[in-house]
């Protein structure tokens, strides 16, 4: 967060020593004292900051929050999710709402996928030194390094299924010391998986077959023809797939389903 991206509203009180429920947090060097349940999002905004970048989902699930912080009494540098970690006791914040990673252009449609194209379009995974820092750093507790090893080993599936979690926060990226872009790595794998080399649906391609021979337009013909409040009726009537349907659930009435 700097001052570009962060608007500055009138700040909150603060304390002139601590409160019962108040902790004292430090934001850009600056003190601000806030109820000890916030989170570090929610004690930025108690503390005056008006979030313009740096702020999304706020449940964990967009990485735009990519916070760092320092504890006086420790050197090491801690890394989080503002909208996911409580704030503690003289934690030193400052948000990073965007890294500048190296970001590959690409057409999906063209591209193969192997190992080859991972390293082509990323050929910074093999200055991985297997620190872990990235693994240490990631808020998903996703194994960064393991993934990025399997990129390096050219299994497109595994870098595909091991960073399933990942939230682009990039603060893996942040602290990389091989200047690595973990999570474009991964969302190239995962693209590739997707239009490549997962296996097709088959049941969506029959709907579509069963779509093109019509098979539903006697059924479709039938409902055009009902008013709204038959059509209330025969929805509040539909039989409704239990949470835990066998695979090939049916209903009981056949009659909407096509023929085969
Ligand atoms: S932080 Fe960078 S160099 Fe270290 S293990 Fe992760 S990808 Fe490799
Ligand atoms: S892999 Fe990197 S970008 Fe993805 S969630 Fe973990 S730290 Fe964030
Ligand atoms: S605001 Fe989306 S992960 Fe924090």
């Amino acid at each position: 967060m700097s001052k570009q991206e962060t608007k500055t509203k009138k700040a909150a009180p603060r304390a002139k020593k601590e409160e019962p429920g108040l902790v004292p947090i430090f934001i850009m060097g600056k003190r601000y004292d806030v109820p000890e349940s916030l989170t570090i999002q929610k004690a930025l905004e108690y503390a005056g900051y008006l979030l313009v970048r740096g702020c999304g989902c706020r449940g964990g699930i967009c990485g735009a929050c990519g916070t760092v912080y320092r504890y006086p009494e420790s050197y090491r540098i801690e890394v989080g999710l503002a909208c996911q970690t409580v704030v503690q006791p003289n934690m030193y914040i400052a948000q990073i709402p965007f890294f500048p990673g190296n970001k590959a252009v690409y057409d999906i449609e063209k591209l193969e996928p192997t190992g080859a194209t991972l390293g082509a379009l990323y050929p910074e995974i093999f200055k991985c030194v297997g620190c872990a820092t990235c693994t240490r750093s990631c808020p998903m507790d996703i194994d960064v390094l393991g993934y990025i090893s399997k990129a390096i080993q050219g299994d497109v599936t595994a870098v595909a299924e091991n960073s399933f979690d990942c939230v682009m926060c990039g603060l893996c990226s942040a602290r990389c010391p091989a200047e690595e872009v973990q999570y474009n790595v991964a969302i190239l794998a995962r693209r590739l998986y997707g239009r490549h080399l997962a296996p097709k649906a088959k049941h969506v391609a029959k709907a579509f077959q069963d779509v093109e021979a019509k098979k539903f337009d006697k059924a479709l013909r039938e409902l055009k023809g009902k008013s709204v409040d038959e059509l209330k009726k025969i929805y509040k009537a539909l039989e409704i797939e239990p949470d835990m349907a066998e695979e090939f659930w049916v209903p009981r009435d056949k009659s909407c389903l096509a023929e085969d």
